[in-house]
């Protein structure tokens, strides 16, 4: 039988809101029960942020996470934050791979993969990032470019552990710009990557792992993201920085949940 997975949705605030403006969003947000039965929510706020705003969030059943880690427990390694100190803080998800770091800040797939690595030795759960520019979209390399990044970026890493992660794949050309990957487009890549998970490292991991969609999303078209089969939620951006746009994100992708059963 195939396993039933819950849909995740989660907020990437990227360098986005002060400790203080992150308490106005956390004491603004709230999940109904029923919502929180069918979707789970996290929000990944800058570093400083997470104090301010974790006891908030934990009254109200919410998860967070952070957008980064450094592959050590602790160091020489100026700027950096270690798996250790978010732990500390309660998370319990990490964003790795986001297409910002690999361009902007230059990560590489090795590198990534021993940020997965400890974020699994500290108990954090990854949600691990994968997608193709629009030059490599234009190619049709789509499939192998995040296939690499999937292979690659998770080599060496149980099935167990796959099973419970959390990926997202997110093209880089839809992140930011306002234009989403087609529900068809995103859903028949989604759906290969979790066949190739399955090829990889069996077909209990591949059935179990949530495959987020993340670029653009916003109120106007998590209905019929979520409307896929394979795609188990979102990683939202700009519509995450606002009360009401993630709300009502979050209530659709329950709502839909909730019609399908998942
Ligand atoms: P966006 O960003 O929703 O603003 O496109 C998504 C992301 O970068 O995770």
């Amino acid at each position: 039988m195939v396993q039933r997975r819950k849909p995740i949705i989660a907020a990437n605030w990227k360098m986005y809101k002060t400790p203080d403006e992150g308490k106005i969003f956390a004491e603004g947000f709230s999940l109904d029960a029923a919502i929180a039965q069918e979707v789970e929510v996290v929000i990944c706020p800058p570093f400083t942020v997470i104090p301010a705003i974790g006891e908030v969030l934990k009254e109200k059943g919410i998860k967070w996470g952070a957008q980064n880690l450094y592959p050590a427990v602790e160091g020489a390694f100026t700027g950096e934050i270690s798996p250790l100190m978010l732990k500390d803080l309660g998370c319990t998800y990490v964003i790795i791979g986001h297409s910002e770091r690999r361009q902007i800040m230059g990560e590489t797939d090795d590198f990534i993969r021993k940020k997965v690595i400890a974020a699994f030795t500290y108990d954090l759960l990854p949600i691990f990032c994968v997608g193709e520019t629009l030059e490599q979209r234009k190619a049709n390399q789509t499939e192998e470019v995040c296939s690499n990044q999937i292979l690659q970026g998770l080599d060496g890493i149980k099935s167990e552990d796959i099973a419970r992660m959390v990926i997202a794949y997110e093209p880089v050309w839809a992140i930011g710009t306002g234009v989403n990957a087609s529900p068809e487009d995103a859903e028949k890549t989604i759906a290969f990557l979790r066949q190739l998970i399955s090829e990889k490292w069996g077909k209990e991991a591949g059935e179990a792992v949530r495959i987020q969609y993340g670029g653009s999303v916003k109120p106007g078209n998590i209905k019929e993201l979520m409307n896929c089969a394979n795609i188990d939620g979102a990683l939202v951006g700009g519509a995450s920085l606002k009360v009401d746009s993630f709300y009502e994100i979050v209530r659709c992708a329950g709502e839909e949940a909730k019609k399908h059963g998942v």
